[in-house]
């Protein structure tokens, strides 16, 4: 793959009507392939079938996303993002992303998800598609982060004003079932 993309930016002058007057055109080159694999946050390119189970297919992850799974790139192959999900993934949240998608608005939302080893962590992430000459989606982006500990921050704070708070028992107790497990496992 040629890692030099070329970008071709119209830019539109106007006179003081507000006319458009002239268009120029600049060429920018720069390794995209370097500055995706720099990124802090994680990135994920699917191809642009949602039907499971062989769809989406992971075509590229940087290397922050490799970071925050634990998976090696060579064990990707033919495989969807579904290899993420586990017992506390929430339902609702796939279903909303599917229906964002389909609708070819942007999804944000955030699930538990699961690293190689087991171990839960709340997924926040953006996704959307790129379309091309065709009606049909090319491929979908994902822009993924880890924020299980500002997410512990959250719910340290709100069992402070209320002990019984259900939906910080339920975070903690998904990242307690983990921390046993691992112990009992040795
Ligand atoms: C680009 C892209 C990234 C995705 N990333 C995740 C992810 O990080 N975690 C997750 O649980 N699902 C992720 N998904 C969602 C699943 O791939 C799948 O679409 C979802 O489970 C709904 O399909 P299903 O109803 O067949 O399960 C992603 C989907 C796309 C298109």
């Amino acid at each position: 793959m040629n890692p030099v993309l070329r970008l071709t930016l119209r830019v539109a002058r106007k006179d003081e009507s507000g006319q458009e007057i002239k268009k120029n055109y600049m060429q920018l080159k720069f390794d995209w392939l370097i500055v995706l694999e720099n990124l802090r946050r994680g990135i994920m390119v699917t191809d642009g079938t949602l039907k499971g189970p062989a769809g989406p297919r992971i075509i590229y992850v940087n290397h922050a996303w490799l970071k925050l799974t634990g998976y090696g790139r060579e064990e990707l192959a033919g495989k969807t993002p579904r290899i993420l999900q586990g017992k506390h993934t929430d339902r609702a949240v796939l279903n909303s992303l599917k229906q964002k998608l389909l609708n070819r608005e942007v999804f944000h939302g955030q699930t538990w998800n699961y690293r190689k080893s087991g171990e839960p962590f709340l997924m926040n992430w953006y996704c959307y598609a790129i379309y091309g000459e065709r009606p049909k989606p090319t491929y979908y982006v994902a822009e993924q982060e880890d924020v299980t500990e500002l997410e512990t921050l959250r719910q340290k704070q709100k069992l402070l004003i209320n002990p019984n708070d259900a939906d910080a028992l339920s975070f903690f107790s998904v990242l307690d079932e983990w921390k046993s497990a691992r112990k009992k496992w040795g």
